[in-house]
Protein backbone atom coordinates (compact mmCIF):
# COMPACT_ATOMS: atom_id res chain seq x y z
CA UNK A 1 0.00 0.00 0.00
CA UNK A 2 1.61 3.25 -0.91
CA UNK A 3 1.29 6.45 0.60
CA UNK A 4 -2.64 8.29 0.42
CA UNK A 5 -2.29 11.87 0.23
CA UNK A 6 -6.13 11.81 1.56
CA UNK A 7 -5.18 10.00 4.94
CA UNK A 8 -4.46 12.60 7.77
CA UNK A 9 -1.97 11.48 10.69
CA UNK A 10 -4.18 10.36 13.11
CA UNK A 11 -3.50 11.79 16.38
CA UNK A 12 -3.84 10.80 20.35
CA UNK A 13 -3.98 12.93 23.17
CA UNK A 14 -1.41 12.77 26.07
CA UNK A 15 -2.45 12.93 29.08
CA UNK A 16 -2.00 16.77 29.63
CA UNK A 17 -4.45 16.62 26.35
CA UNK A 18 -1.96 17.33 24.01
CA UNK A 19 -2.18 15.57 20.84
CA UNK A 20 0.46 13.86 19.00
CA UNK A 21 0.84 11.71 16.05
CA UNK A 22 0.29 7.86 16.56
CA UNK A 23 2.98 7.45 14.51
CA UNK A 24 5.97 8.30 14.96
CA UNK A 25 9.72 7.65 13.94
CA UNK A 26 12.43 6.10 16.44
CA UNK A 27 16.42 6.83 15.90
CA UNK A 28 18.20 4.14 17.91
CA UNK A 29 20.55 3.17 15.24
CA UNK A 30 21.12 6.77 13.20
CA UNK A 31 24.01 8.30 12.71
CA UNK A 32 26.44 5.08 13.51
CA UNK A 33 27.73 5.01 9.99
CA UNK A 34 28.72 8.08 8.33
CA UNK A 35 27.86 7.04 4.95
CA UNK A 36 24.32 7.09 5.37
CA UNK A 37 23.94 10.22 7.12
CA UNK A 38 22.53 12.06 4.19
CA UNK A 39 20.10 9.36 3.42
CA UNK A 40 18.87 9.05 7.40
CA UNK A 41 18.46 13.16 7.75
CA UNK A 42 16.55 12.76 4.50
CA UNK A 43 14.15 9.73 5.28
CA UNK A 44 13.60 11.93 8.96
CA UNK A 45 12.34 14.75 7.13
CA UNK A 46 10.17 13.04 4.60
CA UNK A 47 8.56 11.59 7.64
CA UNK A 48 7.65 15.14 8.96
CA UNK A 49 6.38 15.35 5.20
CA UNK A 50 4.12 12.82 5.58
CA UNK A 51 2.72 13.76 9.42
CA UNK A 52 5.33 11.70 11.67
CA UNK A 53 6.38 14.57 13.56
CA UNK A 54 7.13 12.66 16.99
CA UNK A 55 10.29 12.11 16.85
CA UNK A 56 11.99 9.42 19.55
CA UNK A 57 16.10 9.48 20.40
CA UNK A 58 17.42 9.47 23.37
CA UNK A 59 21.26 10.82 24.74
CA UNK A 60 22.35 7.26 25.20
CA UNK A 61 21.77 6.44 21.13
CA UNK A 62 25.34 6.75 18.85
CA UNK A 63 26.25 8.42 22.00
CA UNK A 64 24.26 11.68 21.70
CA UNK A 65 24.86 11.17 17.66
CA UNK A 66 21.22 10.41 17.22
CA UNK A 67 20.59 13.47 18.85
CA UNK A 68 22.78 15.67 16.83
CA UNK A 69 21.29 14.28 13.69
CA UNK A 70 17.77 14.66 14.82
CA UNK A 71 18.95 18.75 15.20
CA UNK A 72 20.51 18.66 11.98
CA UNK A 73 17.00 17.22 10.44
CA UNK A 74 14.83 19.50 12.08
CA UNK A 75 16.93 22.81 10.86
CA UNK A 76 14.66 25.68 9.98
CA UNK A 77 11.63 23.08 11.14
CA UNK A 78 11.76 22.76 14.71
CA UNK A 79 8.29 23.82 15.48
CA UNK A 80 6.56 21.01 13.31
CA UNK A 81 7.96 18.40 15.32
CA UNK A 82 7.23 17.03 18.87
CA UNK A 83 10.77 15.45 20.19
CA UNK A 84 10.58 13.11 22.62
CA UNK A 85 14.20 12.29 23.99
CA UNK A 86 15.50 10.13 26.90
CA UNK A 87 17.87 10.55 30.36
CA UNK A 88 19.56 8.08 31.19
CA UNK A 89 18.85 6.73 35.13
CA UNK A 90 22.58 7.36 36.01
CA UNK A 91 21.90 11.04 35.38
CA UNK A 92 18.55 11.66 37.19
CA UNK A 93 19.60 13.34 40.20
CA UNK A 94 19.62 17.22 41.62
CA UNK A 95 22.64 18.52 39.23
CA UNK A 96 23.62 16.16 36.87
CA UNK A 97 20.18 15.82 35.25
CA UNK A 98 20.33 19.78 34.25
CA UNK A 99 23.76 18.92 32.49
CA UNK A 100 22.94 16.16 30.97
CA UNK A 101 19.61 17.95 29.43
CA UNK A 102 21.23 20.79 28.63
CA UNK A 103 23.49 18.76 26.44
CA UNK A 104 20.52 16.75 25.08
CA UNK A 105 19.25 21.03 23.71
CA UNK A 106 22.75 21.66 22.42
CA UNK A 107 23.13 18.63 20.91
CA UNK A 108 19.10 18.97 18.76
CA UNK A 109 20.32 22.67 18.61
CA UNK A 110 16.75 23.59 20.49
CA UNK A 111 15.71 25.49 22.98
CA UNK A 112 12.83 23.28 24.63
CA UNK A 113 12.28 19.31 24.51
CA UNK A 114 8.79 18.34 24.60
CA UNK A 115 8.77 15.65 26.29
CA UNK A 116 11.62 14.39 28.02
CA UNK A 117 11.40 9.97 29.23
CA UNK A 118 13.30 8.67 32.12
CA UNK A 119 14.83 5.81 29.71
CA UNK A 120 14.51 2.86 32.53
CA UNK A 121 14.71 2.86 36.43
CA UNK A 122 17.23 1.64 38.65
CA UNK A 123 16.73 1.25 41.93
CA UNK A 124 19.75 3.44 43.44
CA UNK A 125 18.20 6.81 43.18
CA UNK A 126 14.33 6.53 44.74
CA UNK A 127 11.71 7.47 42.14
CA UNK A 128 10.44 10.70 44.40
CA UNK A 129 13.89 11.78 43.90
CA UNK A 130 14.00 11.19 40.04
CA UNK A 131 10.64 13.03 39.41
CA UNK A 132 11.62 16.00 41.74
CA UNK A 133 14.27 16.52 39.05
CA UNK A 134 12.44 15.96 36.39
CA UNK A 135 9.79 18.95 37.33
CA UNK A 136 12.61 20.79 38.00
CA UNK A 137 13.34 20.67 34.20
CA UNK A 138 9.58 21.45 33.49
CA UNK A 139 10.11 24.53 35.55
CA UNK A 140 13.15 25.68 34.47
CA UNK A 141 11.40 25.58 30.58
CA UNK A 142 14.15 23.27 29.01
CA UNK A 143 11.41 20.57 29.39
CA UNK A 144 7.41 20.80 28.10
CA UNK A 145 6.61 17.40 29.59
CA UNK A 146 8.25 14.27 31.63
CA UNK A 147 7.32 10.66 30.90
CA UNK A 148 8.87 7.23 31.93
CA UNK A 149 9.88 3.88 29.57
CA UNK A 150 10.15 0.47 30.70
CA UNK A 151 7.93 0.73 33.54
CA UNK A 152 5.80 -2.41 34.24
CA UNK A 153 3.01 -2.20 36.63
CA UNK A 154 4.32 -2.52 39.76
CA UNK A 155 6.94 0.62 38.83
CA UNK A 156 3.53 3.06 37.65
CA UNK A 157 1.69 1.71 40.73
CA UNK A 158 4.22 3.00 42.98
CA UNK A 159 4.66 6.07 40.60
CA UNK A 160 1.24 6.90 40.83
CA UNK A 161 0.79 7.05 44.45
CA UNK A 162 3.68 10.18 44.13
CA UNK A 163 2.18 13.75 44.18
CA UNK A 164 4.12 13.95 40.72
CA UNK A 165 1.80 11.33 39.05
CA UNK A 166 -0.42 13.82 37.40
CA UNK A 167 2.31 14.98 34.95
CA UNK A 168 3.79 11.41 33.47
CA UNK A 169 2.36 11.54 29.87
CA UNK A 170 3.57 8.04 28.81
CA UNK A 171 5.22 4.80 29.35
CA UNK A 172 7.54 3.93 26.60
CA UNK A 173 7.75 -0.13 26.77
CA UNK A 174 8.47 -2.75 24.69
CA UNK A 175 5.11 -3.62 22.18
CA UNK A 176 5.05 -5.99 19.19
CA UNK A 177 3.26 -9.29 17.85
CA UNK A 178 6.24 -11.53 18.75
CA UNK A 179 5.73 -9.49 22.95
CA UNK A 180 2.32 -9.01 24.08
CA UNK A 181 3.01 -9.44 27.53
CA UNK A 182 2.13 -5.94 28.32
CA UNK A 183 -1.82 -6.76 27.25
CA UNK A 184 -2.76 -9.15 30.46
CA UNK A 185 -1.88 -6.29 32.70
CA UNK A 186 0.58 -3.21 31.75
CA UNK A 187 -2.54 -1.88 29.01
CA UNK A 188 -5.52 -2.21 31.23
CA UNK A 189 -3.85 -0.27 33.52
CA UNK A 190 -2.61 2.30 31.41
CA UNK A 191 -6.22 2.33 29.63
CA UNK A 192 -7.93 2.06 33.05
CA UNK A 193 -5.01 5.55 34.11
CA UNK A 194 -5.75 7.51 30.83
CA UNK A 195 -1.83 7.26 30.52
CA UNK A 196 -0.99 6.86 26.53
CA UNK A 197 1.63 4.09 25.70
CA UNK A 198 4.40 4.23 23.30
CA UNK A 199 5.41 1.10 21.86
CA UNK A 200 9.00 0.64 20.50
CA UNK A 201 10.31 -1.55 18.21
CA UNK A 202 6.82 -2.12 17.13
CA UNK A 203 8.34 -4.46 13.92
CA UNK A 204 10.69 -6.58 16.61
CA UNK A 205 13.75 -4.37 15.08
CA UNK A 206 12.72 -5.93 11.73
CA UNK A 207 12.78 -9.53 12.95
CA UNK A 208 8.78 -9.68 12.28
CA UNK A 209 8.83 -9.65 8.83
CA UNK A 210 10.33 -13.04 8.78
CA UNK A 211 7.84 -14.91 9.66
CA UNK A 212 5.08 -15.82 6.53
CA UNK A 213 2.04 -15.10 8.49
CA UNK A 214 2.69 -12.01 8.26
CA UNK A 215 2.72 -11.92 4.55
CA UNK A 216 -0.02 -14.31 4.22
CA UNK A 217 -2.15 -11.13 5.86
CA UNK A 218 -0.24 -8.50 4.05
CA UNK A 219 -1.40 -10.13 0.99
CA UNK A 220 -5.17 -10.40 1.28
CA UNK A 221 -4.56 -5.89 2.43
CA UNK A 222 -2.60 -5.28 -0.34
CA UNK A 223 -0.11 -4.27 2.21
CA UNK A 224 3.54 -5.33 3.31
CA UNK A 225 3.88 -7.10 6.52
CA UNK A 226 5.89 -3.99 8.33
CA UNK A 227 2.43 -1.94 7.49
CA UNK A 228 0.20 -5.36 8.75
CA UNK A 229 2.79 -5.21 12.50
CA UNK A 230 2.46 -1.40 12.43
CA UNK A 231 -1.13 -1.39 11.98
CA UNK A 232 -1.60 -4.82 14.60
CA UNK A 233 -0.12 -2.08 17.04
CA UNK A 234 -1.85 0.94 15.93
CA UNK A 235 -5.57 -0.80 16.62
CA UNK A 236 -5.20 0.48 20.17
CA UNK A 237 -6.46 3.95 20.36
CA UNK A 238 -4.31 4.40 23.12
CA UNK A 239 -0.90 3.18 21.73
CA UNK A 240 1.46 5.57 19.82
CA UNK A 241 4.02 3.54 17.74
CA UNK A 242 7.81 4.73 16.89
CA UNK A 243 9.27 2.03 14.51
CA UNK A 244 12.51 3.48 12.83
CA UNK A 245 13.66 3.91 9.43
CA UNK A 246 16.54 4.86 7.93
CA UNK A 247 15.24 4.63 4.58
CA UNK A 248 13.22 6.97 2.61
CA UNK A 249 11.01 3.90 0.92
CA UNK A 250 10.74 2.73 4.58
CA UNK A 251 9.08 5.95 5.91
CA UNK A 252 6.83 5.88 2.87
CA UNK A 253 5.47 2.31 3.69
CA UNK A 254 5.47 3.00 7.41
CA UNK A 255 3.10 6.37 6.88
CA UNK A 256 1.04 4.20 4.32
CA UNK A 257 0.33 1.78 7.01
CA UNK A 258 -2.25 3.88 8.71
CA UNK A 259 -4.43 2.84 5.97
CA UNK A 260 -4.31 -0.49 6.44
CA UNK A 261 -7.49 -1.86 8.34
CA UNK A 262 -7.04 -5.52 9.87
CA UNK A 263 -10.00 -7.85 9.60
CA UNK A 264 -11.45 -9.87 12.24
CA UNK A 265 -10.36 -12.68 10.52
CA UNK A 266 -6.34 -11.07 10.58
CA UNK A 267 -6.31 -10.78 13.89
CA UNK A 268 -7.80 -14.07 14.27
CA UNK A 269 -5.02 -15.39 12.34
CA UNK A 270 -2.54 -13.31 14.12
CA UNK A 271 -3.62 -14.53 17.27
CA UNK A 272 -3.00 -17.81 16.19
CA UNK A 273 0.72 -17.40 15.44
CA UNK A 274 1.33 -15.01 18.22
CA UNK A 275 -0.89 -15.99 21.15
CA UNK A 276 -1.88 -13.12 23.63
CA UNK A 277 -1.07 -13.99 27.28
CA UNK A 278 -2.71 -15.73 29.74
CA UNK A 279 -0.95 -15.10 32.69
CA UNK A 280 1.97 -12.36 34.15
CA UNK A 281 4.64 -11.66 31.83
CA UNK A 282 7.34 -9.67 33.54
CA UNK A 283 7.86 -6.34 31.16
CA UNK A 284 10.30 -7.20 28.08
CA UNK A 285 13.00 -4.92 27.35
CA UNK A 286 15.36 -4.28 24.27
N1 LIG B 1 12.76 3.17 25.42
C1 LIG B 1 13.55 2.19 25.08
O1 LIG B 1 14.18 1.53 25.91
C2 LIG B 1 13.67 1.84 23.62
C3 LIG B 1 14.22 0.61 23.23
C4 LIG B 1 14.28 0.31 21.88
C5 LIG B 1 13.82 1.22 20.93
N2 LIG B 1 13.33 2.43 21.32
C6 LIG B 1 12.86 3.44 20.33
O2 LIG B 1 11.95 2.82 19.44
C7 LIG B 1 12.41 2.98 18.10
C8 LIG B 1 11.97 1.82 17.23
O3 LIG B 1 12.47 0.60 17.70
P1 LIG B 1 13.70 -0.18 17.00
O4 LIG B 1 14.53 0.76 16.23
O5 LIG B 1 14.34 -0.97 18.09
O6 LIG B 1 13.00 -1.25 16.05
P2 LIG B 1 11.85 -1.22 14.94
O7 LIG B 1 11.35 0.12 14.68
O8 LIG B 1 10.88 -2.29 15.31
O9 LIG B 1 12.65 -1.77 13.68
C9 LIG B 1 13.64 -1.04 13.02
C10 LIG B 1 14.19 -1.90 11.87
O10 LIG B 1 13.12 -2.20 10.98
C11 LIG B 1 13.48 -1.77 9.67
N3 LIG B 1 12.29 -1.23 9.01
C12 LIG B 1 11.55 -0.18 9.40
N4 LIG B 1 10.54 0.03 8.53
C13 LIG B 1 10.67 -0.92 7.56
C14 LIG B 1 9.95 -1.22 6.39
N5 LIG B 1 8.87 -0.53 6.02
N6 LIG B 1 10.36 -2.28 5.62
C15 LIG B 1 11.43 -3.00 5.98
N7 LIG B 1 12.16 -2.77 7.08
C16 LIG B 1 11.79 -1.72 7.87
C17 LIG B 1 14.53 -0.71 9.83
O11 LIG B 1 15.29 -0.69 8.65
P3 LIG B 1 16.02 0.60 8.07
O12 LIG B 1 16.58 1.35 9.23
O13 LIG B 1 17.04 0.01 7.19
O14 LIG B 1 15.02 1.42 7.32
C18 LIG B 1 15.26 -1.21 11.06
O15 LIG B 1 16.19 -2.18 10.70
C19 LIG B 1 13.93 3.09 18.28
O16 LIG B 1 14.57 3.55 17.12
C20 LIG B 1 13.99 3.99 19.47
O17 LIG B 1 13.75 5.33 19.08
C21 LIG B 1 13.21 2.75 22.66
Amino acid sequence: MTVNAATKMRKAPLSSGERVAVLGQGTWGLAERPTQRHEEIAALRVGLDLGMTLIDTAEMYADGGAERLVGEALAGRRDEAFIVTKVLPSNVERHRTIESCEASLRRLNTDRIDLYLLHWREPVTPLDEMLTALERLVQAGKIRHWGVSNFDVIDLEELASLPEASAVQTDQVLYNLARRGIEYDLLPWCREHHLPVMAYSPIEQGRLLMRHVLSRVAVRREATAPQVALAWVLRHPNVIAIPKASHISHVKQNRAALDVHLTAEDLAELDRAFPPPVHKVPLEII
